[in-house]
């Protein structure tokens, strides 16, 4: 159990991207959401009287719900605002009201660097609730999901198979980062951001965990103990839809796909998915489809992400 001060107080101030958290701060939070997953009635009152503001340019479901029971559940409050941030008054005005009223910002936008403007604007914490490039709040609960199951990270593979963007990236980099092997199989015009590679090569080399990324989805899979997808076409790439059913249609996960992975090799989805384009109905419902648990567990990872960088 986690005494109210041991509650660690992060070194970033913010979560803008998945470096933004050290390897001892993701292995605490780990920790700190296993518990509070536990015993969450022992955390009922450890943010009260805080509060956060959650500004979404974009739709959701699990993020939105779990971050506002989330505070809820810990004593504290939120207040939720969906829409373009910066057009009816600019940015740093926005971010300067928010700071004055609340203890922290939780922002899902288009592009990254309105997450990364809110912050240099905003004198309480910024937390990404997914932009264009990095979605960490997923990582962190799919990290937490992954070594419920494996007991352990290091030594187990992550196989990706799908868009190289966001949710991509923040598992590459986080899933290294803790030393578990990352493969991704994508199309030709669909890797992940080249400076994003670079940083996942350089936490390989530390950690000895493997990268590999490929253009064969079954080499992806080889191996692995987890296969993850999302779907093909992003929140405001609706126009490029038809295309990128062209492009990816080599790269649905399905019962073909996931009998070349290991005999307990899991099913893993941020959600929401489009059944039969990315994955099938059978793997979605797949006895081995941990589906669920990765959103059940947003809320705990979140509990313990606001327990760190809001007190
Ligand atoms: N996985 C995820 O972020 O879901 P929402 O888009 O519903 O928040
Ligand atoms: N890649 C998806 C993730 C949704 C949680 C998107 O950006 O729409």
């Amino acid at each position: 159990m986690f005494a109210p001060d041991q509650i660690l107080k992060a070194n970033s101030p913010d979560l803008l991207h998945d470096l933004d958290l050290t390897t001892d701060e993701l292995v605490y939070l780990l920790d700190l959401a296993a518990q509070v997953k536990e015993s969450p009635a022992a955390y009922a009152r450890a943010l009260e009287g805080r509060n956060i503001a959650m500004l979404f340019e974009k739709p959701s479901l699990r993020t939105k719900l779990t971050f506002e029971l989330a505070m809820k559940q810990l004593g504290g409050g939120s207040v939720f605002i969906e829409g373009p941030i910066g057009v009816r008054e600019p940015l740093k005005d926005v971010a300067r009201n928010l700071d004055r009223w609340t203890n922290g910002i939780v922002a899902r936008v288009f592009r990254q660097t309105t997450v990364d403007d809110l912050a240099r604007w905003s004198r309480v914490p910024v937390i990404n609730a997914l932009s264009d490039l990095y979605h960490p709040c997923q990582a962190l609960a799919d990290m937490q999901t992954v070594r419920e199951h494996f007991g352990e990270l290091r030594g187990c593979k992550l196989a990706f198979i799908g868009d190289g963007n966001n949710v991509a990236q923040s598992l590459m980099l986080t899933s290294l980062r803790l030393g578990m092997d990352f493969a991704l199989g994508c199309p030709q015009g669909y890797l992940p951001d080249p400076d994003i590679v670079t940083q996942a090569e350089g936490l390989a080399a530390v950690t000895g965990a493997h990268l590999a990324i490929t253009h064969d989805g079954a080499e992806a899979v080889a191996g692995a103990h987890a296969i993850y997808t999302d779907v093909w076409t992003s929140m405001g790439q609706e126009q490029e839809a038809v295309e990128r059913r062209r492009a990816f249609r080599d790269y649905q996960v399905n019962d073909a796909l996931f009998a070349q992975a290991r005999p307990d090799c899991v099913f893993m989805h941020c959600l929401p998915a489009k059944r039969d384009e990315e994955v099938t109905d059978s793997i979605m419902e797949h006895e081995r489809s941990v589906i669920f648990d990765q959103a059940e567990n947003r809320l705990h990872a979140q509990k313990a992400l606001l327990l760190m960088m809001l007190t």
